[in-house]
This record gives C-alpha cells, sequence and structure tokens, in this order.
C-alpha cells in the first residue's frame, strides 16, 4: 500500500515538473498514471478493510531531485515501474506460496 502510495506521490512530482517545463502531453500522462496508482493503494485499502485487519499508513519518501532533462525524467520513472513491478512480482509469489488465493488475485489485479 505503502509503495503504491509512493508511486503516486512520485508520479505527480515528476507530472509536476513537466508541466512547468511546457511538456504538457508528459505532464497529462503521469498526473493520470498517479492517480492509478493511488486507485491501486486504495484497492489494497479496501481489501486489507473487507478482511478485518488493521491498515497501517506510513510515511513516504520525500520525491528525488529534479530531473536534468526529459530523458532523465523517462528513465527515472521507467526504474520506479520496474521496481513497483517488482514489488507486485513479490506478494504474488508469496500469496502463491501461502494458498491466499484473494491476495494471488488482487496483486494479480494491480
Ligand atoms: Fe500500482
Amino acid at each position: 500500500m505503502t509503495k503504491e502510495a509512493s508511486a503516486s506521490q512520485i508520479y505527480l512530482f515528476y507530472a509536476a515538473w513537466a508541466s512547468g517545463k511546457g511538456y504538457g502531453g508528459i505532464a497529462n500522462f503521469l498526473f493520470r498514471h498517479a492517480n492509478e496508482e493511488r486507485n491501486h493503494m486504495m484497492k489494497i485499502l479496501e481489501f486489507i478493510l473487507e478482511r478485518g485487519a488493521k491498515v497501517k499508513v506510513e510515511a513516504i519518501p520525500a520525491p528525488p531531485d529534479d530531473p536534468t532533462g526529459v530523458q532523465n525524467c523517462i528513465d527515472q520513472i521507467f526504474e520506479h515501474e520496474v521496481d513497483n513491478t517488482r514489488g507486485t512480482y513479490k506478494l504474488v509469489k508469496m500469496s502463491f506460496n501461502e494458498e491466499d488465493w484473494a491476495t494471488c488475485i488482487l496483486c494479480n489485479s494491480l
């Protein structure tokens, strides 16, 4: 959940940067992607609540320094996306090994 919240915040940061630099298309894409990541966070939060567990809301790290340019922006976003995907795959593997099919299905839908 925290990883999705962090991803949303990171995409907001890059979207704002891109908008400020006049890259409207990139900004639009990233603002939408930020919402998508927040929706993932909410999906996990609701899943935890539906199962009667306690939701733990944690602090998220501050965004990195401004990108040096568009290529650097895209490279950093790609790295975040790869890291996020690795995190999701880890959850899929853990839930599969635990035969926790509900969690496995949730993770596959993120
Ligand atoms: Fe996500």
